[in-house]
């Protein structure tokens, strides 16, 4: 008798509970009115006396095992469809979600499109990879000007006829070549030079270019476009254009902007003068417009580069120029909420 109810234990033990319907029949089999334990607790009085405690402690304990094992089952079953089970720990902070920013760059190049086209220019690019003609000749290049030395023009090695464009003023001609004045466009993009990097030079860095080209455009308008840029970039309503040279214009300027002197940085940046170069322009070269097939006679026109890497160095106070290209998340972070 004691050897069946041992039996009875490890079939229960290894009784697998996996949903409702063999719960209930291990339920039915051992613990309804017909079931098993039943059947024994009846058999329990023609036990001999001497068995009769040994008897009724493994029945016991084998109705334990049954009852246990449901309730067990019993409560897996429940927990199963919880919202703990579906959800995990409801009362648990929320996992932050880590949301991307943009690139400084990206940051400044967006204003200046956004500034430039609230006065109607439009957004025009041209390749990295130019060839001469785009980037020297139709620029009114001379033949042995130093900027088309090896130091500073990165040339495709089998073919020199190509190079990584030294400016985005290449861009300048591309859009002449396919469109007639009036123009105004500016052309965002990425530029290469031969440079030693340091904290303040990279061979790769960005430009955007500005062309103007229509009838009777004059120094003036050149000079207020660039005012007028310069307050909504900068907040800052003083510029000054120094004589400079560049092939493509004549007469050149470059273009300083009035920081102001105000604290300990704007001492620093401007080398204590208030006053920080921004960019260069001009009125479009004759030449130039000739080498597009636009006739100077008719029209007149100005342009402008200047340099994203130095103006936000300037707008968010970034000491050193190789941190916009090591993608450092501790660096590229600072700039999530900015847009
Ligand atoms: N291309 C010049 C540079 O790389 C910048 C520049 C100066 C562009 C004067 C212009 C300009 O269009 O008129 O430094």
């Amino acid at each position: 008798m004691i050897d069946k109810i041992k039996q009875l234990l490890k079939e229960v033990e290894n009784f697998q509970i996996t949903n409702k319907e063999t719960m209930e029949s291990l339920r039915l089999k051992y613990l309804s009115k017909k079931g098993i334990l039943t059947d024994l607790f009846a058999e329990f009085k023609n036990v001999p006396n001497d068995q009769k405690k040994s008897f009724g402690q493994a029945i016991n304990t084998l109705k334990n095992l049954v009852e246990n094992k449901i309730k067990d089952a019993q409560e897996q079953l429940d927990n199963q469809n919880s919202a703990y089970a579906i959800y995990g720990d409801l009362t648990r902070p929320g996992f932050a979600q880590n949301i991307g920013g943009r690139h400084p760059i990206s940051l400044v190049k967006n204003q200046v499109i956004d500034i430039f086209s609230s006065i109607g220019f439009n957004v025009s690019e041209g390749p990295e990879i130019e060839d001469d003609w785009h980037n020297f000749e139709a620029l009114n290049f001379p033949a042995h000007h130093p900027a088309r030395d090896m130091q500073d023009t990165f040339f495709v090695q089998t073919n020199p006829e190509y190079l990584l464009r030294t400016h985005t003023s290449s861009v300048q001609v591309r859009y002449m070549e396919n469109n007639q004045p009036p123009i105004r466009t500016i052309s965002p993009g990425r530029v290469f030079r031969n440079e030693a990097i340091s904290s303040r030079s990279h061979c790769i860095f960005h430009q955007v270019e500005g062309l103007y080209i229509d009838k009777d455009v004059s120094f003036a308008d050149l000079k207020q476009t660039l005012l007028y840029f310069t307050k909504e970039m900068f907040g800052k309503s003083k510029i000054r254009l120094r004589p400079s040279y560049f092939p493509f214009t004549e007469p050149s300027a470059e273009v300083d902007v009035y920081w102001g002197l105000k604290t300990e940085t704007d001492y620093r940046i401007t080398k204590g003068t208030g006053w920080l170069e921004i960019m260069g322009c001009g009125m479009v070269d004759p030449n130039v417009l000739k080498a597009s097939n636009i006739n100077p006679e008719e029209y007149s026109g100005f342009a402008f580069g200047m340099g994203l890497e130095r103006m936000a160095m300037l707008l968010y106070q970034i000491g050193d120029i190789r941190m916009y290209f090591e993608n450092d998340v501790r660096f590229l972070e600072q700039f999530k909420s900015n847009f």
